[in-house]
C-alpha cells in the first residue's frame, strides 16, 4: 500500500489544511471522482430506458453497483434500495412502512442521542398515526446499555429505531443483541448506520436488523446517494414515497397501476446514476484498503488524540473510550464556536454545535460541543498541531 493520502486529491490541493470534520462528510478518493467524471464524459446515457449500447453499459454498471453494495453489507441485491442518503432512507421506512403498519397507541422506541434524521421522521409519523414515542435511557457517558434497552422494551413497542453509533459520542451499540430483544417482543429493528459504514465491517445478517440506512458521502462516495437495506419481505410490505417512471409495470387511465417488485418500486425517476457508480467505486476502494485496516487506523488515531488531549486540563472530553475516531469536547470558559474559529486560524476544520442531535444533553450539560472527527487518512502530525493550538488557547486569543 502506498501513501494513503495520495489517494485523496483534496489533501494534495490543500496541503495547509487539517480536515477533522469527517463525521460530517468524508473526503473522496481519486477513483471515485474519476468514476463520476467518466460517467459524464464517456457514458452519459440514462439507465433501463435506452436500446443502445451506452444505455446498456450504464444500466449494467448501475446494476453491478447494487450487487457490490449488497455484498459489502452481506445482503441480497433486491434488499438494496438506492436513496439520496440516510435521511431519505429513514423517512422511507417511517412513511412507507410505519404509516401503513403502526396503529394508534403503538409505541416507537427511540433514544435522545439520535440525529434529527432518526427522530423527526418518527415524530411526524407519531403525530399522523397517533403513536406514542418512548426513549431508551442513556447512561452518564451518553451510551445505551443492553440492560436499559431491555428495560425499555414491552409488548406495545412495535418499532425501535437507533443509530449504530451516535454522531456525537461514537459509541457503537450492541445492535445484534438489541435486535434479538426487539424481535422477541415482535418489534421491527431499524438502524441508522450513517456513522459506522466505511468505518467498521457491516453484516446486516449478523446484526439481524430489519432496516439499515446509510449515506454514501460519509464513506468516500459522492453526496446525494444513500442506501436503505430492508429484509425482502418487509420491503414488499413497504409502500414507495415517490411514484413515477421506472418503478411501475403498467398503468392506464383507470387510476390503477401495477408496481415492480422491490427495490425498483422505490426508485421512481432517473436516479443519481453517477452517485451510485461512485458509491460502487468507494466500496471497491474500501475493499482494496481493507475495512479492518481502516478501523484499526482510526482506533490508533483516536487513542493518540485522546491520550494527548486528555492531558490538557482546560479541556472537557465527553467520550472517553469512543469506538470511532470522534472526540467531542469543550474548552472551559470558551464558547465552542469561538474555539472552532480559533482552530480555523490554524487551518484546522472541526464542527461545533449540537451536531443535529438537539434532543441530547445528558452528561454533557452543554448543548454545544466541538467535534473532532478523524478518518484513516489523518495522521499523528495533524493531531500534534491541534494539540499545540489547544494547549495555548485562551479566551483573549479567541476574541
Ligand atoms: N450527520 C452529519 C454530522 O454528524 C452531517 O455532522
Amino acid at each position: 500500500m502506498g501513501n494513503i493520502r495520495d489517494d485523496f486529491p483534496f489533501l494534495r490541493n490543500h496541503p495547509e489544511l487539517i480536515y477533522f470534520d469527517n463525521a460530517a462528510t468524508s473526503l473522496k478518493p481519486q477513483v471515485v471522482i474519476d468514476e463520476v467524471s467518466n460517467y459524464y464524459e464517456n457514458i452519459a446515457a440514462n439507465i433501463h430506458r435506452g436500446d443502445y449500447k451506452l444505455s446498456h453499459l450504464a444500466s449494467n454498471k448501475f446494476d453491478e453497483s447494487r450487487q457490490t453494495v449488497a455484498d459489502f453489507i452481506n445482503a441480497n441485491p433486491e434488499e438494496i434500495v438506492f436513496t439520496s442518503g440516510a435521511s431519505e432512507s429513514l423517512n422511507l421506512v417511517a412513511i412507507g412502512y410505519g404509516q401503513k403498519h403502526l396503529k394508534e397507541g403503538d409505541v416507537i422506541l427511540l433514544n435522545e442521542t439520535e440525529h434529527a434524521s432518526n427522530l423527526l421522521p418518527w415524530y411526524a409519523l407519531a403525530k399522523r398515526n397517533k403513536l406514542k414515542l418512548e426513549f431508551i435511557k442513556t447512561n452518564e457517558q451518553g451510551d445505551i446499555l443492553l440492560h436499559d434497552f431491555e428495560q425499555a422494551m414491552h409488548s406495545k413497542v412495535k418499532l425501535v429505531s437507533i443509530a449504530h453509533s451516535s454522531n456525537v459520542l461514537a459509541y457503537i451499540r450492541d445492535i445484534k443483541n438489541m435486535s434479538a430483544i426487539a424481535h422477541s417482543y415482535g418489534a421491527i429493528m431499524v438502524v441508522d448506520g450513517a456513522q459506522t459504514v466505511g468505518h467498521i465491517k457491516i453484516d446486516v445478517q449478523d446484526l439481524a436488523v430489519d432496516f439499515f440506512a446509510f449515506s454514501g458521502h460519509k464513506m468516500f462516495a459522492p453526496s446525494g446517494v444513500g442506501v436503505l437495506y430492508g429484509k425482502k419481505e418487509l420491503l414488499e410490505e413497504t409502500d414507495p414515497i415517490f411514484y413515477g417512471g421506472g418503478s411501475n409495470h403498467d398503468f392506464g387511465i383507470d387510476g390503477l397501476m401495477t408496481l415492480k417488485k422491490s427495490p425498483l418500486k422505490f426508485e421512481s425517476g432517473t436516479p443519481n446514476i453517477e452517485g451510485v457508480l461512485g458509491l460502487k467505486k468507494a466500496i471497491d476502494y474500501i475493499n482494496s484498503v481493507g475495512i479492518d485496516y481502516i478501523h484499526r487506523r482510526n482506533q490508533e488515531l483516536y487513542n493518540y488524540a485522546y491520550t494527548k488531549l486528555s492531558t490538557l486540563k482546560h479541556l472537557v472530553i465527553y467520550n472517553p473510550n469512543a469506538d470511532l475516531s470522534i472526540i467531542s469536547f469543550n474548552v472551559e470558559g470558551i464558547f465552542a464556536q469561538d474555539v472552532a474559529q480559533y482552530l480555523d486560524s490554524f487551518n484546522i476544520a472541526v464542527r461545533t454545535g449540537d451536531h443535529c442531535a438537539k434532543a441530547f444533553d445528558p452528561s454533557l450539560k452543554k448543548t454545544k460541543t466541538i467535534r473532532l472527527s478523524m478518518h484513516f487518512y489523518n495522521n499523528e502530525k495533524e493531531i500534534d498541531i491541534l494539540y499545540e493550538a489547544l494547549k495555548d488557547i485562551t479566551l483573549e486569543k479567541c476574541i
